[in-house]
């Protein structure tokens, strides 16, 4: 089996929360995963242990077989992680191809080279079929376009996995199209991309974070039909769901 990625018996803790208890999971190479959970499930902590932002306190992660120990996220993204965050991580104040190639410009002399670092960002947009001007500043850009940029990013480091936290929550339908056809070339490129989503309760209707951090309800759709080769699903800690339905009464 192509093997690109696992999870072995992986918790993580917060304090008394458990974030994670002793997940195992796969992901094989060209395939797609819609990670299911309500609030608090852990899909963030999955997406930021695989990230190397936190680290796990039992268990193993490994990445083509091999037991990774990532110390920072610069390490996992060298290691071909490439992780799309729910807020998105590029630089409002710099344009596209300087976020591109940020720390990692290319130098003649001790100068930038700007036309090389422009072209070849051009290049990458041109991966994800992105028609954003490489000039244009990040805070110009829809939520849409910026995703876009951070898979080009990725697409330009070669990454084996990428890994994104409610990707269609901020979409419009032609740009969850945009996307789903972004995310099926890269399953046939062989690349394994699990996709965090909230699990849809009854009423259809999944709470979600604005930009002020709060949490307010909006409508959210499943992933479309045919995304996903697997759906695994995370549920809370036990505790977790204590706590839960003392803040909130019963669930
Ligand atoms: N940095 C942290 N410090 C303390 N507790 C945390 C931290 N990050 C997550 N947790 C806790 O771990 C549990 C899992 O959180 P996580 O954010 O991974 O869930 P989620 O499935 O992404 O939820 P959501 O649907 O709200 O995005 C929650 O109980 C959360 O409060
Ligand atoms: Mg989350």
């Amino acid at each position: 089996m192509n093997e690109l990625v696992s999870f072995d018996s992986v918790t993580k803790r917060f304090g008394h929360t458990e974030a994670l208890g002793d997940l195992s999971l796969t992901g094989t190479g060209g395939s797609v995963h819609a990670v299911t959970g309500e609030n608090g499930a852990g899909k963030s902590t999955l997406m930021n242990l695989l990230a190397g932002v936190y680290h796990p306190d039992a268990g193993t992660i490994r990445l083509k077989g091999n037991p990774v120990k990532f110390e920072n996220p610069a390490q996992a993204r060298r290691a071909g992680i490439s992780s799309i965050f729910q807020e998105l991580t590029m630089l409002p104040n710099l344009t596209i191809a300087e976020n591109l190639f940020l720390g990692r410009e290319p130098h003649q002399g001790g100068m930038i080279e700007r036309r090389i670092m422009r072209q070849k960002a051009k290049e990458a947009l041109n991966l994800v079929k992105s028609k954003a001007d490489v000039d244009a500043y990040c805070s110009e850009l829809s939520v849409a376009e910026q995703q876009l940029v951070e898979i080009a990013k990725g697409m330009m480091a070669e990454a084996d996995v990428f890994i994104l936290d409610e990707p269609t929550a901020a979409l419009n339908a032609p740009e969850v199209a945009i996307l789903g056809e972004l995310i099926q070339s890269l399953k046939a490129a062989g690349r394994d991309i699990p996709l965090l989503r909230y699990r849809i309760g009854a009423q259809g209707r999944a709470p979600r974070r604005d930009g002020s951090g709060r949490r307010h309800q909006s409508r959210a759709a499943d992933f479309p039909h045919g995304w996903a080769d697997t759906r695994p699903a995370l549920s809370r800690s036990r505790g977790e769901e204590e706590m839960a339905r003392q803040r909130h009464g019963s669930l």
